[in-house]
């Protein structure tokens, strides 16, 4: 197999995060701890997974990170958004994620990285509001000083590359449509100041049209529409979203792959979350409940495939609540009751009560996209990285082609891209060649 070529990673990378609430906050400030020695960076492929490559009997498993070639923690250099006017380091705080044990020795870092005036409309995020925020009169307007903060920001901290990931709000329910139709019509719409042209839809544009990876945490729109996916594709960037796969979603797609693998059925799955950061207080707001309802809906029916195996899976009532609780902060509680059923259709339960942190969750995925995007990027593939669906709850398809959800073929299908881009075998763990 051919090895693609992979231009080095060089230089300074700069993450760039619009959004710079508990998930960025915890990202950046676990890569510092890390740097430091402090702490590991547990959670993340690129830093602690191995791969296996060639036959079993070869027993070669480097570390991922030593297979392809990934900028290194100590080339990363933060910056980002925010309406609100927080450095990194009172984000943090108020965040109540990290404790003070792990913050107050790298508060000076994080008291240096302070977000630059968002492009922020209240009409997107209604929970929300905050003072630092640009002023123009069009999104065009909008995207363009966004662009400029983009060649600031690379300028000023000598960066030789950029990535950018949104870590903003959930914002309200939108629907893909005709200004999202192509380039010039999304363009058109900046002008006209449509509607469906949200803010995270001019960083996504202006990510782009700067050359930079984008990809996006969240589960409104942003750059999962044809226009952005059109533009990426002619500007050579690659682009990934949407919404981080963690917490109850996360367990979801370990545990429906493994009933459906044994062929078990399934008549209904309640799911019901209480957590009391910011982002359940926005997604207290029903329009950006919505947005993320029907990313979390969409997983189980196509892991499951009901149209194919109708028995087992043709009546599935499956319901998804979010409460917002101020006491639990960012340390979510999610339950989960599954009514399944086995052979002769005799009736069980499983119940699943899970404990989770999301940020701690969140932010080895924001690390990993980073690294992997940069590489994807250094390697020439552009647009749509399907291969990074392992880190989405909705991960982006072309047009026609249903997306992957199965945690453990997304998981094959990341680790048999890096095998191809190094021209390594992919694994398909047939095995005949240990009897013949
Ligand atoms: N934590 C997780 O496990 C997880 C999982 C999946 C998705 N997400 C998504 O990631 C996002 C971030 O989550 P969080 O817990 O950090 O939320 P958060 O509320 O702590 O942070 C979001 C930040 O985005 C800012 N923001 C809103 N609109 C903006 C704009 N237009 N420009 C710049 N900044 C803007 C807000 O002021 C806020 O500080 C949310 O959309 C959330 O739904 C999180």
């Amino acid at each position: 197999m051919e090895k693609l070529e992979i231009r080095s990673p060089e230089g300074r990378l700069g993450v760039l995060l619009p959004g710079m609430g508990a998930v960025a906050t915890t990202f950046v400030a676990g890569v510092e701890l890390v740097r430091r020695g402090l702490a590991k960076p547990i959670g993340s492929l690129t830093q602690m997974n191995t791969i296996r490559l060639g036959r079993r009997t070869e027993r070669r498993t480097p570390l991922i990170k030593e297979f392809v070639p990934l900028a290194g923690l100590e080339q990363l250099v933060f910056g980002g958004w925010d309406p609100i006017p927080d450095d990194a380091y009172e984000s943090a705080l108020k965040a109540g994620v990290l404790e003070r044990s792990h913050l107050d020795p790298i508060a000076d870092f994080l008291r240096g990285i302070k977000p630059m005036p968002a492009a922020f409309d209240r009409n997107y995020v209604r929970k929300l509001d905050g003072p630092n925020r640009k002023a123009y009169a069009t999104k065009r307007g909008l995207a363009e000083a966004l662009r400029e903060d983009i060649r600031r920001f690379r300028d000023e901290q000598g960066c030789d590359r950029l990535v950018m990931v949104w870590c903003g709000s959930t914002e309200i329910f939108l629907r893909p449509g005709r200004a999202h139709d192509n380039i010039k019509s999304f363009e058109k719409a900046m002008e006209d100041n449509d509607r469906d042209i949200a803010p995270s839809m001019l960083y996504a544009y202006a990510a782009i049209m700067e050359g930079v990876p984008y990809a996006n945490g969240a589960p409104n729109l942003s750059v999962d529409i044809p226009a952005l996916e059109e533009l990426a594709l002619e500007r050579g960037v690659p682009i990934a979203g949407k919404d981080f796969k963690t917490g109850q979603t996360l367990m979801k797609t370990i545990l429906a792959p493994g009933l459906k693998m044994r062929m078990l059925g399934l008549s209904g799955w309640f799911s019901t979350n209480i957590l009391g950061n910011r982002d359940g207080e926005v997604l207290d707001d029903p329009e950006s409940f919505r947005t993320k309802e029907e990313s979390k809906l969409g997983v189980l029916e196509h892991i499951l495939q009901p149209d194919l195996y109708p028995d087992l899976y043709g009546n599935v009532y499956h319901k998804v609540r979010i409460n917002y609780y101020p006491p639990r902060g960012d340390n979510k509680e999610g339950w989960d009751n599954l009514d399944i059923f086995g052979w002769l259709g005799y009736p069980m339960q499983i119940k699943l009560d899970f404990l989770c942190r999301d940020s701690i969750l969140a932010a080895p995925i924001v690390l990993d996209l980073v690294l992997f995007l940069d590489l994807a990027a250094r390697a020439g593939l552009r647009g749509i990285q399907e291969w990074l669906s392992f880190y989405f709850k909705s991960p982006m398809t072309p047009p026609g082609l249903y997306p992957e959800h199965d945690l453990f073929i997304q998981h094959r299908k990341l680790k048999n891209t890096l095998r191809w881009m190094m021209g390594e075998e992919p694994l398909t763990h047939l095995g005949r060649e240990y009897y013949e």
